[in-house]
């Protein structure tokens, strides 16, 4: 098996290069899935994308000798599928049409990067072999990893199994079995969300904590798949003003917690226009405009490699398109480009 994350900070082009270097595995006769997160529309279309569809194959003209397929991390539908998967079968429908379920995928914090590790093990078990993994702008250190290995103590840590194994017990024996500071604190609690919504929590909770407990198992043995350096590599995507800062950034975080970085893509880089073309008054004032952008790209790709080129493994500069990355055109512009 095969995994490669593509990191990086906001708007950079994580998203477009993560289905490039699909594509590219696809050419080089994979079978490549990318799962995506909120592509924009078009590649969205592009890649026949749709809200509430697990994974598709999409279609290469020409074709190509391995298969390109896509998948949209969609939170609800990977939640589903572990109801389906993990829940005792007298507990499927009780999950799926309890009050609690329809909010909790949308408003747990960091349910994104939870489920994100949920699907890299399910698509895992449907026999992928290649996984390109999209992930959200990462905004402190890499959420991706620290989610999903945060909630995974969390639901194995004696407190928690404590409250959501004791809670069938107290809703069947009443608060009188409990010790006085578990009953202060949950009329505590009570007191300040309503009565009603904590039962509901509480018994969504306890049907629930199966799924939560497998989910820490899981989420260990895929985030032990991460760590592991013949599995997974995670390449960090910039732009040519961010690099530097970025590259620290990133590989200060993968070092530290002891992941392959395997690589560094520097997106829209400009095209340095052909010396000795001139142009008059305001046009070669552009023209010169755009040498000096194109030089400070340059500059700062040096830099970059300069710094990391031992530590990082492959560096790699992808043109500024004329246009976005809509379709598949500009994807198979991008893909030979992209390392496979
Ligand atoms: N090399 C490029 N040339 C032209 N346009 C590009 C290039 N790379 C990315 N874009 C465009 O930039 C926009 C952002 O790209 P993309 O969605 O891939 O970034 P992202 O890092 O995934 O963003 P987010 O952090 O919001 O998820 C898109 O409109 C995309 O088409
Ligand atoms: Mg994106």
């Amino acid at each position: 098996m095969r995994i490669t994350v593509y990191l990086g900070t906001g708007g950079v082009g994580k998203t477009s290069v993560a289905a490039a270097s699909a594509l590219a595995q696809a050419r080089a006769g994979h079978k490549a899935l990318v799962l995506t997160i909120d592509p924009a529309l078009r590649l969205r279309t592009a890649l026949r994308l749709r809200e509430g569809v697990l994974e598709q194959q999409v279609d290469l003209e020409p074709a190509a000798t391995g298969e390109l397929w896509a998948a949209l991390l969609d939170v609800r539908a990977t939640l589903d599928e572990a109801v389906h998967l993990y829940a005792p079968a007298a507990l499927v429908q009780p999950i799926l049409r309890h009050p609690i379920y329809a909010t909790i995928a949308d408003s747990l914090v960091g349910m994104q990067e939870l489920m994100a590790v949920e699907r890299i093990d399910q698509l895992a078990r449907r026999g992928f072999e290649n996984l390109v993994v999209d992930t959200a702008p990462s905004r402190h250190a890499l959420e991706f990893l620290d989610k999903p290995m945060f909630f995974a103590d969390l639901v194995s840590s004696n407190w928690v199994r404590l409250v959501g194994r004791t809670y069938k017990f107290v809703a069947g024996s009443g608060l009188a079995s409990l010790g006085r500071k578990s009953i202060d604190f949950y009329q505590r609690v009570e007191s300040i969300l309503g009565a009603n919504l904590v039962r509901q929590v509480l018994d969504f909770y306890s049907i629930f904590v199966s799924i939560a407990e497998g989910y820490a198992a899981r989420a260990e043995k895929t985030v032990a798949l991460l760590k592991d350096p013949a599995v997974t590599e995670f390449r960090i995507v910039t732009t040519p003003q961010k690099a530097q800062r970025d590259a620290r950034y990133f590989v200060h975080a993968l070092e530290q917690r002891r992941f392959r970085a395997g690589g560094l893509l520097v997106n829209r880089v400009w095209d340095l226009p052909a010396e000795g073309i001139e142009a008059p008054g305001l046009a070669g004032e552009a023209l010169e405009w755009y040498r000096a952008v194109s030089r400070a790209h340059r500059q700062a790709l040096d830099a970059v490699q300069r710094e990391f080129g031992g530590r990082l493994g492959v560096i790699r500069a992808l043109p500024e398109l004329a246009r976005d990355i809509d379709g598949m055109a500009a994807l198979e512009r991008i893909a030979p480009l992209v390392f496979p």
